[in-house]
């Protein structure tokens, strides 16, 4: 019964709006998982459905096997943790100890704990010499990392990280990448929403490919890359590296640079 199982979902905005369109998807727990597709495919509001930020209208959500529509955000928090698109609809506190602290001292844990938890996420986060400084004096990369902070802090077991690659150098893609191998070490579940598909393809085995209000594609990455229809009707470019191997000639569904290598040396 662990996971995430999603089925038949529809959500339409309050203009009427129709922004996911029957989806269904399971999640076991443990998995990684990223979800791509291009802006306006319905993400967000897919994985806000997750932990009841927003409500489907039809279908239904079990998290560990219970109906996500019994229960209250409060509730649903303490398992399915949500790092917003934006991070400002997500700060709000005057200090990075604060923001990362707010939900542990709202759940009246003893301030010893608080302490521990967010010195440990702020570590995992690379925050840890910002603690004192307002959130909004940090650039929007760090930001990010504040956001993605507070909900490592709430210890949820599934994390969703949207859009964590936005607007960062490499330094930062590294240290997102270290942050879901930590997560995922720690025995938790990880949903990314990235556009960046070469992260995509060094860091997620499975892929899930969202157009158009629906799910078109749930794979592997080389099976994704390599299906030229999705990627059309998804409007994502084929990696370089895969364009380099399909031009070579060679017979293998090549995403990784170090694939390629290992191809090209073994002849
Ligand atoms: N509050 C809202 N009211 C009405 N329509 C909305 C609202 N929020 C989002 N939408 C619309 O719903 C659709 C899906 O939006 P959503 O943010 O889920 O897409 P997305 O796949 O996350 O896109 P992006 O990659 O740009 O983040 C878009 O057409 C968007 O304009
Ligand atoms: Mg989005």
């Amino acid at each position: 019964m662990e996971g995430i199982k999603i089925s038949n979902v529809s959500f339409s905005y309050e203009n009427g709006f129709l922004a996911v369109d029957d989806v269904s998807l399971q999640i076991d727990s443990g998995e990684n998982i990223a979800i791509v597709g291009q802006n306006g495919a319905g993400k967000t509001t897919f994985v806000k459905m997750f932990n009841g930020l927003l409500r489907p209208q039809q279908g239904t959500i079990l998290v560990d096997g219970e109906n996500t529509s019994d229960q209250t955000v409060a509730q649903l928090s303490k398992k399915v943790g949500y790092v917003f698109q934006n991070p400002g609809d997500q700060i709000f506190n005057r200090t990075v100890f604060d923001e990362i602290a707010y939900t542990l001292r709202y759940r009246k844990l003893p301030e010893s704990e608080v302490e521990e938890k967010v010195m440990d996420a702020a570590e995992l986060c690379g925050v840890t010499d910002d603690l004192k400084l307002n959130p909004y004096d940090l650039p929007f990369s760090l930001r990010k990392f504040v956001t993605i902070a507070s909900v490592i802090a709430m210890g949820a077991k599934y994390i969703i990280l949207d859009e964590p690659t936005a607007g960062q150098d490499l330094v930062g893609l590294e240290r997102q990448r270290s942050i879901i191998l930590e997560l995922l070490k720690r025995g938790k579940t990880v949903v990314t929403i990235t556009h960046d598909m070469e992260f995509v393809a060094e860091n997620f085995e499975r892929v899930v490919v969202m157009t158009d209000k629906k799910i078109i594609a749930d794979d592997t990455c080389s099976e994704i890359f390599w299906n030229f229809e999705i990627l059309e009707k998804s409007a994502i470019k084929q990696l370089p590296v895969s364009i380099l191997a399909g031009r070579l000639g060679l017979n293998k569904k090549i995403v990784h640079i170090d694939q390629l290598i290992d191809c090209l040396e073994r002849g």
